[in-house]
Order: structure tokens, then C-alpha cells, then sequence
């Protein structure tokens, strides 16, 4: 296997894990989750959720890093590789195209909530929120997002940061930010937990997130959970499989996405769990929309003991939890234009202006935003999982799959084969239909 030799690698299987982890826990974890649970209606959504990570998004996160591994190239060039070598067209190379694609347009919108971060690192900062009521901090969130000069200030600034990690490689710089980063994180998160279970409406915010109650699931509600599955854990796009690309061949690539599948879920769950019980404690209603996150937490730290330091670190945070996701949107893109011989960092320069273009749309007209946010979530990363997992299950020969995953036992093996081929494309086959009514 000579083409196997020469290609970047990660340090060791543990910087994958953090790299990985680094591009699922995102925005994706801390704001997007909370506030799309408080819309379609708390605990029911959850479950549907849950059942989507682990019957579709873990099935198709092992076949999605197994083709980058295989590949060891771009996403583009390597669905083209891969599906050569078992004697299929090299036109499922659409599949990368694609996905580098809805790598951009996501990058539009996430840089700009990112933004909204940074702003709100510099209203801790300035205390402009120490002390404030509620009212006043929500209309003031509400008072950033109308206001373009200021989001397209940290806007600029996050492509920027973005493209500076991306520009000097991912595998140092990006790796062992992380490495220190995510656990700080946790840690942090964790702190805001206990002081939402000590002032929080803790009972009514459990309640909220974990009672099952099935008539409020909707079909919107299950497409946008199933959407939201790929989206935090960063599938369905080849970011993962780019990611996947400079993994040790030795390492098992099933345990390495339990790990991060299950790091990612705990995330997300810890970040409603703090969130919620602020929002009742503070008579809102869970249906605040994307301000959710930027106005529980400015609540909850304009009252607490140190609450000016605890904000600044947990922006500076979230910040970079976004940092660590937003350069895998990018990556697959300029490791593809540097296999056609542009220089990664004119690549860097191309796509990073090109998702600062598309967030200046975003900043002027919310409909942009909302459009490439449903367009991406909910129909390319899905349509993009239900591809990878045909293609490994239908089309990649069964003994190259084998040859991949060959540390599991020939039972576990079977039952994640059968999973990637008919569990997951149906799932998501059924999601669909039922969204546009044909169920
Ligand atoms: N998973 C990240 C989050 O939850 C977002 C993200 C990074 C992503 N890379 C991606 C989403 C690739 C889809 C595809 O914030």
C-alpha cells in the first residue's frame, strides 16, 4: 500500500479524538441546540434527536472517517479514489463536491453567530450587562442583530482567526489548541450547571428537556433533529472525512466516534440543562429564537458573584469551540485546492473571503441567514449522510470496508454494515418524506 505512507497524520489517535471533537462541539452544541429544542418543544425533540445520533449519525461517522482514512485525500478526490478502486464511477465525486459546497454556506451563517460571541467577550469585558434586568439584556441582543457595522466588525474578525489557523495547517495548530481548550470548557460549563441547579428553575428545566410528550413532535420538528444530528456532529459534508484523511491507519475508527459522538451529546445536554432552568427562573418562554444562549447566560452572569470574569471566560469559550469548527467547514475545501496545485494559503484566502462575502448577506438580510442555515441543516447534510452511507453499504466493496473496520467482532461489524446499509438510508429516506407531507 505505497500511496498509504506519505500523508499528513495527527499526532496520535488522541489529537484525532480532540480534532474531532474540536470541529462536533461547536456552535452547534451550546447555542444552536437550546434554542431549535425551545422551538419545536422541548423533551420529545430531544428523544427524536438522541435516536438520530445514535441510529444514523454514529453509523454514518464511521463510514464517513473509514473513506477519508481509506482515501487519504480531499473529500472530492477521494469519493473519486474510493469509488474507483471498487469499480464505480468516479462521479460519486459529487458527493465531495457538494459537501465543500455546504461546508461555505454554513461558514456564512456560523461566523456570524461567532461574531455575536466575540461581541459579547467585549460586553463582559465593559460590563455593559453587569447588573442589567432582563428586559434590557434581551433588547439588547436584539439591538446587535439589527445593527450591521458592529457584527460585521467581529464577523470579519472571526474569517479572519479562522483563516489564519486553516492557513498554517491544521494539524499543530488546530490540535493542540483543542487538546487544553475543550476541557476548559467542559469544566466551565460544568461551573455554570451547579450555578443553574442553585438558582435556576432546575425542576421545570428538566422537565422541559427530558419529558416525552410525542404529540409535540411535529414533521418539522423531526427534520430539523435529524438535520440537526449531522450538524453537530459534523457530518454529511466531508469534514470529518477530510479529518478522517490524516488519521493513523492503525487506529479503530469505531471507538474513536463513540467517543466523540458521546462528548458531543453530553455537551449539548449540559448546555440545556444550565440554559433552560435560567429561562423559567426568569419567566421567559423557551421560544426566544437564536438569542436564547446570548440571553439566558447575560442573565444569569448579570446577577452572579464574579459573573463579569465567568462571562468573558465562557465567551472566550464558546469562541473558540467555534474556531475549533469553523476551520473544518473550510478544510476539505482548501485540501482540495491545494491537490490542484493552489497554495494553501491563497486557498485559505479564496474560501475564507468567500464565506466573509456570504456573511455579510447574512448580517443584512436574516432571511440569507435563515435560508442557507435550513438549506445546509435540514436537506445538503442529510441528503450528503444518506449518499455516504448507500455508498458504503451498496457500492464500496464489501471487503475493503472490511479491511477498514477490522477491529470489531465479526457481530458488531454486521450490525453497523446492516445499520449503514438500511437502518440510516431509510431513516432519513422516511424523515424526508414525511416533511413534505408524502407521509
Ligand atoms: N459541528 C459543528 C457545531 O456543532 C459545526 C460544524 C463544523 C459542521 N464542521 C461541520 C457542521 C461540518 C456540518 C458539517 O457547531
Amino acid at each position: 500500500m505505497d500511496d498509504h505512507n506519505n500523508y499528513v497524520s495527527w499526532k496520535s489517535r488522541w489529537t484525532f479524538i480532540m480534532a474531532a471533537t474540536g470541529s462536533a462541539v461547536g456552535l452547534g452544541n451550546i447555542w444552536k441546540f437550546p434554542y431549535i429544542t425551545g422551538e419545536y418543544g422541548g423533551g420529545a425533540f430531544v428523544m427524536f434527536y438522541l435516536i438520530c445520533i445514535l441510529a444514523v449519525g454514529v453509523p454514518v461517522m464511521i463510514a464517513e472517517i473509514m473513506l477519508g482514512r481509506r482515501a487519504r485525500t480531499d473529500p472530492i478526490d477521494g469519493m473519486m479514489k474510493v469509488a474507483r478502486e471498487s469499480g464505480r464511477s468516479a462521479n460519486w465525486g459529487v458527493v465531495g463536491i457538494v459537501g465543500v459546497l455546504a461546508g461555505m454556506m454554513i461558514l456564512m451563517f456560523y461566523s456570524v453567530v461567532a461574531g455575536w460571541a466575540l461581541d459579547y467577550i467585549y460586553q463582559s469585558i465593559t460590563g455593559a450587562y453587569a447588573g442589567a434586568n432582563h428586559l434590557a439584556i434581551k433588547n439588547d441582543f436584539g439591538a446587535l442583530t439589527n445593527n450591521a457595522p458592529r457584527q460585521l466588525l467581529w464577523h470579519t474578525l472571526f474569517i479572519f482567526m479562522t483563516g489564519v489557523v486553516v492557513a498554517g495547517g491544521v494539524t499543530r495548530g488546530i490540535g493542540t489548541a483543542v487538546e487544553t481548550m475543550m476541557p476548559l470548557l467542559f469544566l466551565l460549563l460544568l461551573i455554570l450547571l451547579g450555578y443553574s441547579l442553585a438558582t435556576g428553575d432546575f425542576a421545570g428545566g428538566m422537565h422541559f428537556l427530558f419529558y416525552f410528550d410525542p404529540s409535540k413532535l411535529t414533521a418539522d420538528g423531526m427534520l430539523v433533529g435529524l438535520g440537526h444530528a449531522f450538524f453537530t456532529l459534523s457530518l454529511g459534508m466531508g469534514a470529518i472525512m477530510a479529518y478522517g484523511s490524516y488519521m493513523p491507519a492503525s487506529g479503530s475508527v469505531a471507538k474513536t466516534v463513540v467517543a466523540v459522538a458521546f462528548l458531543d451529546t453530553l455537551i449539548a445536554l449540559m448546555a440545556g440543562m444550565t440554559i433552560f432552568p435560567l429561562i423559567f427562573a426568569n419567566h421567559m418562554t423557551p421560544e426566544q429564537g437564536p438569542g436564547l444562549l446570548f440571553v439566558s447566560l447575560p442573565i444569569a452572569f448579570a446577577s452572579m458573584p464574579g459573573g463579569q470574569l465567568v462571562g468573558t471566560i465562557f465567551f472566550v469559550l464558546v469562541t473558540i469551540a467555534a474556531l475549533s469548527s469553523s476551520i473544518s467547514l473550510i478544510e476539505p475545501g482548501v485540501a482540495w485546492l491545494e491537490k490542484q496545485g493552489v497554495r494553501r494559503i491563497w486557498g485559505t484566502v479564496m474560501l475564507g473571503g468567500a464565506g466573509w462575502l456570504g456573511g455579510i448577506a447574512c448580517i443584512n438580510h436574516h432571511a440569507v441567514f435563515d435560508m442557507l442555515d435550513a438549506a445546509t441543516t435540514n436537506i445538503m447534510l442529510p441528503t450528503g449522510g444518506l449518499l455516504i452511507a448507500v455508498f458504503t453499504g451498496w457500492r464500496m466493496r464489501r471487503a475493503i470496508v472490511r479491511e477498514e473496520i477490522d477491529d470489531l467482532p465479526p457481530w458488531l461489524f454486521n450490525l453497523w454494515y446492516a445499520v449503514t446499509r438500511l437502518v440510516a438510508p431509510a431513516g432519513i429516506a422516511l424523515v424526508f418524506l414525511n416533511s413534505i407531507g408524502v407521509l
